[in-house]
């Protein structure tokens, strides 16, 4: 943990990146509050009531003013807005372009789509998204919905006392949140609606009112309608496998409310950095060959689909387990096999499927890192 701040360091003039949420003090005459400074916490409250902040997304900031230096339980540090900040999200690789799109459709209230093959870290990205920015994350996996009202409702049908059936309605998450949004402005809510391309066309059209500038749903418990307020973003993901890469089936005025992402896997060496946080005592090399060989399947023309960075991380699980760290020569092989292989129809040894394709590259690629495969 970075230390505390000194007040010492904190003179006039100095610079810092800050997030700011609002004050809960309502009375104090600044409406912004943060309580630390470049990641470190401060030893006064820093206010500003800049209108140009944004709660929850950092901007740099210059101390004015300390008041009350002598005190400990008292006075504040007075900043003044100097620039947008930086936007990092701890443990995800997002292409540089991307994350300043991010930033401005986040700082904006846009509702952003998320482009990508599979695996290549959209769930990832949204879940780090509301953790760094200090939002409820609401998962909603749109795969599973079949008529309008399962956005907000879920039906379960049970026997009464009497015994005849009784219909009851269960709230979604995505329901409770953005109710739970209108009572409570001061929280933030990042809706992920996973796999939006999946989900019945005209389900997702009721769900469009949601997304632009209407921000209202039809409340299906209730039968009112129900102002989504402005404390609850939207990001919604599509997987685009190559196979379908011309569409995902997703019209253009349902695209049009959204801000689009194009996601892609990480570069190779940032591949390879992610696999060593997670899988240490594997040795740098292999990993470095399960990457090259995963990165070579990614750019083979005509395959029916692609591989996830979830099985270059599988590869990795096998090869440092004790039954297979012997031999690489075999190992490797062995594993991307399945792991690999396995992830495309066919079978490793027919050459006019998918799956030998992959084969195919596997041991192309093994043979110019000079790990021939018997
Ligand atoms: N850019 C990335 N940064 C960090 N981790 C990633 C990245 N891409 C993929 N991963 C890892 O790969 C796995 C699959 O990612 P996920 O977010 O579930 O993919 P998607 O939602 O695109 O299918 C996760 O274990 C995730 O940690
Ligand atoms: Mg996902």
């Amino acid at each position: 943990m970075p230390s505390k701040w000194t007040l010492d360091a904190l003179k006039p003039g100095t610079s810092a990146e800050a997030i700011f949420w609002p004050n809960p003090v309502e009375d104090s005459g600044y409406r912004w509050r943060a309580t630390h400074l470049d990641e470190r916490r401060t030893p006064k409250v820093v206010l500003s009531d800049d209108e140009r902040i944004v709660p929850g997304v950092p901007c740099v900031v210059k101390v004015k003013q300390v008041t009350k230096p002598e005190r400990e339980d008292r006075g504040i540090i007075l900043v003044e807005w100097v620039g947008a900040g930086t936007f990092k999200i701890e443990g995800v690789y997002l292409d540089p372009v991307v994350s300043k799109k991010l930033q401005v459709a986040l700082e904006c209230g846009l509702n952003i789509l998320l482009d990508g093959p599979q695996g290549c870290g959209k769930t990832v990205l949204a879940r780090s998204i509301a953790e760094s920015l200090g939002m409820r994350f609401v998962f909603f996996n749109c795969g599973a919905v079949v008529e309008a009202s399962d956005f907000l409702a879920t039906i379960q049908v049970r026997a009464s006392e009497s015994g005849s059936p009784v219909t009851d309605f269960i709230k979604t998450e995505v329901l409770e949140s953005i109710e739970e949004a209108n009572e409570h402005p001061e929280r933030r809510y990042l809706v992920f609606l996973d796999e939006l391309n999946r989900c019945q066309e005209t389900a997702r059209n009721a769900l469009m009112p949601a997304l632009d500038s209407t921000r209202r749903v039809f409340h299906p418990i209730e039968n009112r309608f129900l102002t989504i307020p402005p404390n609850v973003q939207f990001i919604a993901a599509v997987n685009r496998g190559r196979a379908f890469s011309a569409t995902f089936g997703i019209d253009a005025a349902q695209l049009d409310r959204f801000v689009p992402l194009q996601m892609t896997y990480l570069p190779p060496p940032e591949e390879e950095a992610l696999l060593a946080r997670r899988h240490e005592g594997l040795a740098k090399s292999t990993i470095a060959h399960v990457v090259a060989v995963a990165d070579a399947i990614r750019r083979a023309p005509d395959l029916g689909g692609t591989l996830s960075v979830r099985a270059t991380d599988e590869a990795c699980i096998f090869l440092r387990h004790r039954l297979f760290s012997n031999n690489l020569r075999t190992d490797l092989p062995e594993v991307l096999r399945s792991s690999f292989c396995g992830r495309f129809s066919g079978r490793w040894d027919d050459v006019s499927t998918d799956a030998g394709a992959v084969w195919a590259v596997v041991t192309r690629t093994l043979a110019e890192r000079k790990l021939p495969v018997d």
